[in-house]
């Protein structure tokens, strides 16, 4: 058993998940009765948007984008994946994995407004508030985390363990240098 906090330490389980995104459902069904379209910031965002797409009971469409860092130190990100959908006076909820900085929420936000959206929300699953740069307004929080790098459910280091089902704690620089093996052993399922 590891201590809290620790590499592999459990932040977030599976049941615990699924309360977060039914409450969550619950709160946009109950503030958008005329309907919403719910967009997915991938890849980060791909198990909450699947679950919470499930537990919304008013009309729907979802779409997805993905933005990619690029450039010395992966400090710019250009449009990978680009939405089907016209957003244009839709009320859209934005679904994001976590808000560390409020760099990405910021971008996504003003493309979604500047393409014409009536309303933009964000429903973060994760907010990490003491790492905030830019202010960014949260209508819909999941949890509210520390400091600690988060892993599973869809959240990764460097593409791997998005597929594990709960949130786990990692040491980024430990992972680094262990070989993969070994490091899937850190997660007991
Ligand atoms: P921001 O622009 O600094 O708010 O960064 C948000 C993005 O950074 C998220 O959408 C994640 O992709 C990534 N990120 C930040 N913290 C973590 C973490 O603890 N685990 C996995 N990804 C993270
Ligand atoms: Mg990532």
């Amino acid at each position: 058993m590891s201590e809290p906090g620790s590499t592999g330490s459990l932040v977030v389980s599976g049941e615990e998940l699924a309360a977060i995104t039914d409450r969550l459902g619950r709160e946009i069904t109950e503030d958008h009765p005329e309907g919403i379209v719910l967009v997915g910031l991938l890849k980060g965002s791909v198990c909450l948007a699947a679950d919470l797409v499930r537990s919304i009971e008013v009309s729907c469409s979802i779409d997805f984008l993905c933005l990619t860092p690029y450039g010395a130190g992966g400090q710019r990100v250009h449009l990978s994946k680009d939405l089907d959908v016209d957003v244009t006076g839709k009320d859209v909820v934005l679904a994001v994995d976590i808000v560390d900085r409020g760099l990405t929420v910021s971008y996504v936000h003003r493309l979604l407004t500047e393409r014409g959206a009536r309303s933009v929300d964000v429903c973060a699953l994760l907010d990490r508030r003491v790492k905030r740069l830019l202010p960014v307004e949260l209508r819909y929080v999941g949890r509210t985390i520390g400091e600690e790098y988060v892993v599973g459910y869809g959240l990764d280091l460097d593409e791997r363990f998005r597929n594990l089902p709960d949130l786990r704690v990692i040491d980024p620089q430990q992972m680094k240098h262990a070989p993969p093996a070994s490091v899937e052993l850190l997660f007991e399922r």
